[in-house]
Order: C-alpha cells, then sequence, then structure tokens
C-alpha cells in the first residue's frame, strides 16, 4: 500500500540524497540537489534556488567548487543550509579551514574526502531552482578519504553508508 501526495512539501518519504558544500567565493552553500551528467567531458548539475545568495553568485561569476565533506560534518553543512551569504561571513560561520583556492578562486575546503572545482557552461530553468550545468575542470581528492560519505534524507536527517560490498 502506498500513501499518495500531490506536493513534495507535503509527502513526508525520505529522500537519501549526497550533502555537499557548494562555495562561490567566500560563501557556502549546503547543496543536495546536484548529479553527473555527461562523464567525458565530465559536466556536473547543481540546482539552486533563485532566492539563495548563492544563485546570484553563481550568475556573476560562472564558477564554484563542490565540496564533498565526510559524515562527521553533519552539523556545519545544516548550518551551511540556513545562513544567508548576504547576511554573514558564512566561511568564517563554519569554522571550516580552506588552505588553498581553485584556478578561479574559490575555496577548496580541507575537511573535504573530495571537490570538484566546476566552470559554468550552461543554465536551465523549468521551474524554481536554476539548474547550473558546469565543466569540473579539476578533481581533487584527500589522500585521506574517508568512508563515511554524508548522506541528506531531507528534514533535517542525516546518515551515512552502513554497508559496503563489492562486485
Ligand atoms: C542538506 C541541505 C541541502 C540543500 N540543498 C540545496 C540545493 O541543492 N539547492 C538549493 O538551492 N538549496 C539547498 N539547500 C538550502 C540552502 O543551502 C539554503 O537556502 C542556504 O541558506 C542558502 O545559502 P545562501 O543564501 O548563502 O546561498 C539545502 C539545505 C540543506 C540543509
Amino acid at each position: 500500500m502506498f500513501n499518495v501526495y500531490e506536493t513534495l512539501e507535503r509527502s513526508d518519504h525520505s529522500q537519501p540524497r549526497v550533502a555537499a558544500l557548494l562555495a562561490c567565493k567566500g560563501n557556502l552553500m549546503a547543496a543536495s540537489w546536484h548529479m553527473p551528467i555527461s562523464k567525458s567531458p565530465f559536466r556536473y548539475a547543481v540546482a539552486v534556488r533563485e532566492e539563495n545568495y548563492t544563485h546570484a553568485l553563481l550568475s556573476e561569476y560562472g564558477s564554484f567548487t563542490l565540496n564533498f565533506l565526510p559524515y562527521e560534518y553533519y552539523e556545519t553543512v545544516d548550518l551551511m543550509g540556513r545562513l544567508h551569504g548576504d547576511e554573514c561571513d558564512k566561511l568564517r560561520a563554519s569554522g571550516l579551514k580552506s588552505q588553498q583556492v581553485d584556478t578561479n578562486g574559490n575555496p577548496l575546503l580541507d575537511a573535504s574526502d573530495f571537490i570538484y572545482a566546476c566552470n559554468v557552461c550552461d543554465t536551465y530553468t523549468n521551474g524554481d531552482h536554476t539548474v547550473f550545468i558546469a565543466d569540473v575542470v579539476r578533481i581533487y581528492v584527500n589522500a585521506h578519504q574517508s568512508k563515511a560519505p554524508m548522506l541528506f534524507f531531507g528534514r533535517g536527517r542525516y546518515a551515512t553508508a552502513c554497508k559496503d560490498v563489492v562486485i
């Protein structure tokens, strides 16, 4: 049996997705509506709501880094999903270190398991988010990558992968 809903807001189903931090200039935004869309060239899509400060930053600068942090940073990611960069310094508020930037000056967060450095090459709007499509021009992989990716289930619920099989 299924419960049936007409809108996403009313439905209470869990929506497991990988949570990441999108960094553009000095700002960090929690992001889970993202996906790879082309292997070669490697292209990635991120959906960003127009009201978010990140939307204005991406429209102005056309580049970002997508930082995939391990599960233990879920409180920080959640905070970056509640603050707005036009009201405060979110990089500072996060307490995260960024010793390096990419070639566009976007932060590479030290704690990340891996990072995609992206140049926006197209946009698509069909609803209340803009899909920023980007060339992934560099992939930074932490030599000490964790085995605990950060999953976001919606409605403030976080988890990590608990079973790992290789076929
Ligand atoms: C785990 C998580 C994932 C999120 N994913 C997205 C997303 O993919 N796209 C989006 O526009 N907002 C997303 N949000 C909401 C933004 O992170 C939130 O509105 C944030 O305050 C925007 O920051 P900014 O105004 O500095 O850009 C997410 C929030 C959380 C907590």
